[in-house]
């Protein structure tokens, strides 16, 4: 149990309790942002992933952005040991501003400010990376009981397709948890928190591929997998999440799992919805699909594209009848 949730003042009930829909919108996004990373080592040894560049700009701010896109303007980035540079990143720079300004390089500039532009960003710390669902504890004191936003530090989406809208609007008429599934190959369920679902109510169902939670398991093996439905780095939370985490033991990989304490208070009657994204997803945690955002954002963009797309046909013709 994460001793300083202990202390906090608000939410601080042992009893679980099941909330009536409020209709309030989440209006805070939290950022878990201080794991070890260590699937991208040793690239990530002195860098945060979430600072790896792609394209033009670091991880982080494709997701500060989504959440900016959402209506979202007050971000709590969870850092830890050795990664305070990420908040950098959102911060003036009065000197580099001054030079490019000086140069007359608009673009340059406006570039530069947008981040510290994009939202209020708070920062804390989590002292030891024990797991997501102790990372998320870390939000209580700023979001007290209501509820909230969780966008994982590694993943993102296109931005022409957003899932955070309908995920928000979705949360405000149930009041319970709201998470986003992709499809997985079945041989990859062991690396996901992976869901059974059932059919939503028909009222919810405007709002996309809705469908009624009824079970979580993190990680299971292909075999024991209730289905392929992975669970996103996206979620919106009732602030009774942080009571729910209290009471979470270590599990698998011996880290406090947000998704056990969500398995907590499913079973406890709180309903938990989730939205079947089909679009696509960069999750950039891993070398495999860090190059893949790159290689996609590349051919994308406005000023690289059409001359990166020229150059990746020509060099992926060199490979055309080679077997390795
Ligand atoms: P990951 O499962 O990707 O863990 O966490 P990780 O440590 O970042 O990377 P690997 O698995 O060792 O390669 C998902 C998200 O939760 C955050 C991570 O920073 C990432 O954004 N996280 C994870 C925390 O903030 N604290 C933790 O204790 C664990």
């Amino acid at each position: 149990m994460p001793e300083h949730a202990a202390t906090s003042a608000t939410n601080s009930s042992s009893t679980p309790t099941t909330p009536a829909p409020t209709g309030r919108r989440a209006v805070k996004a939290v950022i878990p942002a201080a794991g070890l990373a260590t699937r991208f080592l040793p690239a990530t040894k002195a860098v945060p992933k979430e600072l790896l560049p792609v394209v033009d700009r670091p991880v982080l701010q494709y997701i500060v952005e989504e959440a900016a896109a959402a209506g979202i303007g007050d971000v709590l980035l969870i850092t830890g040991r050795g990664k305070t540079s990420m908040v950098d990143h959102f911060d003036r720079q009065p000197y580099l501003e001054q030079r490019l300004e000086e140069k007359g390089d608009a673009a340059r500039l406006a570039a530069v400010r947008r981040p510290a532009e994009l939202a209020e960003i708070y920062t804390c710390r989590q002292g030891e990376p024990l797991g997501l669902g102790h990372a998320v504890s870390y939000a209580e004191s700023h979001v007290g009981d209501e509820p909230f936003a969780v966008l994982l530090g590694d993943e993102f989406g296109d931005p022409a397709d957003p899932l955070l809208p309908p995920m928000l609007e979705l949360q405000s008429r149930t009041g319970g948890i709201v998470l986003a599934f992709g499809e997985v190959p079945w041989e990859e369920t062991k690396r996901y928190g992976i869901a059974s679902v059932t059919e939503a109510e028909s009222e919810l169902t405007d709002l996309g591929e809705v469908v009624k939670v009824t079970g979580l398991v993190e990680k299971p093996d292909p075999a024991d997998a209730p289905s392929n439905l992975a669970v996103l780095g996206r979620y919106i939370l009732p602030g009774h999440i942080f009571d729910a985490i209290r009471r979470t033991g270590p599990g698998s990989g011996g880290e406090i799992q947000l998704t056990d304490a969500m398995a907590t208070l499913l079973k406890e009657g709180t309903p938990v919805h989730a939205i079947v994204y089909r679009g696509t997803r960069y999750d950039t945690g891993m070398p495999l699909g860090y190059l893949q955002a790159v290689v996609q954002l590349a051919c994308q963009n406005d000023d690289l594209g059409a001359e990166f797309r020229q150059w990746l046909g020509e060099f992926v013709g060199t490979f055309a009848g080679r077997s390795t």
